[in-house]
């Protein structure tokens, strides 16, 4: 048997970071969309848990017991007291460490796969998403929500106009460190999340200051025609750009300078 799962690509449309609280984490408001493109999971049967890694950004990634795939598929097996036998494969499409779910979305799919794969109660996934990390919740949904908290507390929201939205994702091809990001942001509470087309993500100044190219990377997303909006997602250095029309997004991934990886991608 052998079963599929996509890992999609997450935005923070807006991430109003709010205080830094005593466990290290921050509070923070932020809007999660997810594109119709990312990673892939595929899983075929074995006598024990094994993981391999594919694609274009396997290279530098382990598939062993510190990949957090292999880790939601032991706290999942765990929780659903059933034995952990995979054998998983990672298709990684998306750069790593770069703002857009990556790791937090490849172990969601897994949790979604593995739930189907060993056919346990959906509800052991949900259990085990939080302890994965603070985008995994919302990566395990898929759906746009409205986060707080760390990012975990989820509400469902209709965004309606922005299923289906044509958007660029452009990343420069370094990776940052998402606690290096936060342990640089100014501590300045600059309110909060009310509409997002308004709002901002408290995290591009940070990382601007630690890799000065995502300063490039949005310019040269502003300047495209047909760009709507253009900001970076999460701790970076991901940028993307909204666009009016399918045709202008992919007029800009054309244009886009070969030194930076794109995506043309549409949002869910
Ligand atoms: O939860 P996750 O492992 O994805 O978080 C990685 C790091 O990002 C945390 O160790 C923390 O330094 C930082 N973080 C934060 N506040 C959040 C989410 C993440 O400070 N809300």
């Amino acid at each position: 048997m052998r079963l599929s799962e996509p890992a999609l690509a997450k935005l923070n449309l807006a991430l109003h970071v709010r205080r830094r609280r005593a466990d290290g984490y921050h509070d923070l408001e932020t809007l999660f969309a997810f594109c119709t493109d990312g990673d892939m999971l595929h899983v075929e049967t074995s006598e024990r848990l094994g993981m391999a890694i594919e694609g274009p950004f396997a290279p530098g990634l382990s598939a062993g017991s510190d990949n957090l795939v292999w880790r939601a598929a032991e706290l999942l097996a765990q929780a659903a007291d059933v034995e952990a036998r995979a054998a998983i494969t990672l298709d990684k499409r998306l750069p790593i460490a770069s703002g857009i779910g990556g790791g937090s979305a490849d172990a969601a799919a897994a949790l979604r796969l593995l739930t189907r794969f060993w056919k346990i109660d959906p509800g052991h996934a949900a259990a085990v998403a939080p302890r994965l990390g603070a985008d995994v919740p919302a990566c395990l949904l898929s759906m746009t929500t409205r986060g707080t908290g760390v990012g975990e507390q989820l509400e469902v929201i209709d965004v309606g106009s922005l299923s289906g939205t044509a958007v660029l994702l452009v990343n420069p091809r370094i990776p940052l460190s998402t606690p290096q990001v936060f342990a640089v942001w100014d501590g300045m509470d600059r309110g909060p999340l009310a509409d997002w087309r308004e709002g901002r993500n408290d995290l591009q100044q940070p990382a601007i200051s630690l890799v000065p190219e995502i300063g490039e990377v949005l310019q040269w997303l502003e300047e495209q025609p047909g760009a709507a909006i253009a900001r970076m997602s999460g701790s970076g250095a991901t940028c993307f750009a909204l666009f009016d029309s399918e045709a202008d997004r992919t007029r800009a991934a054309f244009a886009c300078p070969e030194k930076w990886w794109n995506l043309a991608t549409f949002l869910r």
